[in-house]
């Protein structure tokens, strides 16, 4: 195995778009003040997300979810496998961190509407509460996928992390990717700042 071309310029750069917005509009939600930075962070987390759902039907090979998202039985047997140490090493995403990143995901698009629903002051009180209740699922669901990255990066002997931000990983050269898909991360770009102008208004 050598050093082969994984993750496109989308998913990197979706990937930390995201998590730096989480984290600004996570420190911000509180806030009166900032309100207006919160909304603009979080819709375009939130919309970072939506563009995250095609590109894993249109994106290159390891960003589709038909070659990640695999069954409980194989994300539980890739679970026990890394407890015995001897977990099998996957170019792109293993099992069980796809089932991370569906969850994630999904509680990014939940967190998205709730505060948007709360935003625009439909619903009442209950939609402030369901949109804090998503915020903690995503904590809980973050905490794990951060464990995840760190135990897989001890296990296969390789920084996760760096490869998140190279986009390289250790592969057999036939499971490398052509290219880094620039005009889909210029769309990726203008689709989550539009979204996050949008959700604000
Ligand atoms: C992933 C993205 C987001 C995160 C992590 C997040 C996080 C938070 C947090 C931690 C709070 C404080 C909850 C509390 O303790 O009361 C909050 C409140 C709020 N957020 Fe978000 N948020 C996100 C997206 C959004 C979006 C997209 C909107 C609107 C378009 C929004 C609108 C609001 C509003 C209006 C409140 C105040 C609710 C209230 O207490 O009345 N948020 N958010
Ligand atoms: C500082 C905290 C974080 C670190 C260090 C981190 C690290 C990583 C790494 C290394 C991967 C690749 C996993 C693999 O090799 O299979 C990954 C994937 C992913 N992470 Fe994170 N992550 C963080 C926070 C977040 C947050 C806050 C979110 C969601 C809002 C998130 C969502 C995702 C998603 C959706 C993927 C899949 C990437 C893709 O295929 O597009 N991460 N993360």
């Amino acid at each position: 195995m050598k050093k082969i071309l994984v993750w496109d310029l989308p998913v990197r750069l979706g990937h930390w778009l995201m998590a730096g917005g989480f984290a600004f509009a996570w420190a911000t939600g509180d806030s009166e003040v900032w309100r207006l930075a919160h909304v603009f962070a979080g819709g375009a987390v939130t919309a970072i997300a939506l563009f995250r759902l095609l590109w894993g039907i249109i994106g290159s090979r390891h960003a589709r979810f038909a070659s990640f998202v695999r069954g409980p039985r194989q994300a539980l047997g890739y679970l026990k496998d890394l407890l015995r140490r001897a977990p099998r090493h996957y170019a792109g995403h293993n099992p069980a961190g796809g089932w991370a990143i569906v969850l994630l995901l999904s509680l990014a698009l939940l967190t998205g509407a709730s505060g948007w629903l709360a935003y625009q002051e439909m619903g009442g009180e209950w939609l402030a509460e369901a949109h804090e209740w998503c915020v903690h699922l995503m904590l809980a669901v973050i905490g794990a996928h951060v464990l995840g990255v760190l135990v897989g990066s001890l296990a296969h002997r390789e920084s996760l992390i760096g490869a998140m931000f190279t986009g390289r990983k250790l592969g057999r050269p036939e499971e490398a990717i052509s290219g880094q898909h620039l005009l889909g991360a210029a769309c990726l770009l203008g689709w989550a700042a539009a979204g996050a102008w949008w959700l604000a208004q």
